[in-house]
């Protein structure tokens, strides 16, 4: 592979790129032996989230549910308390720290998502240090998650929030420009069907596409909600209707799958990823890294569990941690396969078969990453980090 400028000028056998013109003065990256892959592209992240949730954890060791937790004020509310009292300094320190962490571990472009906030100020605040932190050096695609809960403070029922969000919030973040699309989270404990509906029409009259969160614990209508609001992704499943599968499938709307957070959770059912794909439905695999319910930024621990859980194969995993998840975002042109012309984010790999990824569960098998041809590496990282 030679890369001129950042992107992929030609790829092919050895001999034939090396006897190229460009390819004289090229300094030379030994990866003889290693595997070398396009870097992850995460389609699924609560970046910006504040202190980890540790006393929900530990309660949820001892026996209670995510909803009781979220009942007596922990879960999302706790967070959200959290970043609004955060200053953007301290949340910016966080989400450096945590970027990178992804970059280390191979992730090369991610979504991250607001909806910790829930104030128009709030939201905005991290949908602008998103703005920031895009393209030092991974590249963000932000998403408005302004339908995350209905806020723990907010007088009216939820589809006055919604209201709300469709009034004064959707119009501000269509108008600056902030986010590329509009997420809702459609399940028990958060926001009805046609409360979701109303909420990703409006977004989309205003140009911001859907992703969804939905059927996680509960299938209120993930599949018509997805289909009728034309969504880019439809993330979770773990409680997919199975009946609902062949509309999935012979749509275009991905299906964004989280095995991380069912692992965190302590559950046992997984997203049918089988199913979905045996049907012919599009499988992204993404990471959910938020403090709840997925603390987990490495996606080859996300391969690993698509794998050993979900029984899809280690090619599947890697197509959907990848160039699935670029469509989904829709940066399908500019990350997550080596190709002629695409920015030359790539991975260098401690392993000599891709196999290998999954199989050995929790490692990190990253040796080098480049973004647009140049490396990241852990020294300065660390270093830069202690600045
Ligand atoms: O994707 N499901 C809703 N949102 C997150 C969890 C958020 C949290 O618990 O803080 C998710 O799992
Ligand atoms: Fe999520």
């Amino acid at each position: 592979m030679l890369v001129v400028d950042g992107r992929i000028h030609s790829i092919g056998p050895a001999r034939r790129i090396e006897n190229l013109a460009e390819a004289r003065r090229a300094v030379e990256i030994d990866a003889a032996g290693s595997v070398v892959m396009p870097g992850f592209v995460d389609s699924h992240t609560h970046l910006v989230h504040g202190p980890p949730r540790l006393a929900d954890y530990e309660a949820r060791l001892e026996g209670r549910s995510y909803h009781d937790i979220a009942r007596d004020g922990g879960g999302i509310a706790s967070t959200i308390r959290a970043v609004r009292q955060s200053t953007p300094r301290r949340l910016r320190a966080q989400a450096v720290k945590d970027l990178r962490r992804f970059a280390l571990s191979g992730t090369t472009t991610l979504e991250a998502k607001s909806g910790y906030a829930l104030t128009l100020n709030g939201e905005l605040k991290i949908l602008r240090l998103l703005q920031q932190l895009d393209g030092l050096p991974l590249d963000i695609v932000p998403t408005f998650l302004g339908a995350h809960i209905k806020p723990p403070d907010f007088i009216g029922d939820s589809y006055a929030f919604i209201d709300t969000l469709i009034r004064d919030f959707l119009p501000e973040v269509a108008r600056t420009r902030l986010a590329r699309f509009a997420d809702v989270y459609c399940d028990q404990g958060a926001f009805s069907y046609p409360e979701a509906l109303r909420y990703l029409e409006a977004a989309r009259r205003l140009g911001l596409p859907a992703r969804i969160h939905a059927a996680q614990f509960t299938d209120l209508g993930a599949v018509p909600l997805a289909l009728e609001t034309n969504a880019r992704s439809l993330d979770h499943l773990e409680a997919l209707e199975p009946k609902s599968i062949p509309a999935l499938a012979r749509s275009e709307v991905i299906a964004t799958l989280l095995p991380g957070s069912v692992l965190h959770l302590g559950l046992t059912r997984y997203a049918p990823a089988r199913a979905l794909i045996d049907a012919g439905a599009a499988v992204a695999l993404a990471s959910d890294y938020n403090p709840g319910t997925s603390p987990l930024w490495n996606m080859q621990t996300v391969i690993s569990l698509a794998c050993s859980q979900m029984r899809m194969t280690p090619a599947e995993a890697i197509c959907a941690a990848t160039i699935n998840g670029a469509w989904s975002l829709g940066v399908q042109a500019c990350a997550g396969s080596l190709e002629a012309g695409k920015p030359a984010d790539f991975l260098v790999l401690s392993v000599s078969d891709y196999r290998e990824i999954p199989y050995y569960i929790g490692a990190n098998h990253v040796l080098r990453v480049f973004k647009r041809g140049v490396p990241i590496d852990a020294e300065s990282e660390k270093e830069s980090s202690l600045s």
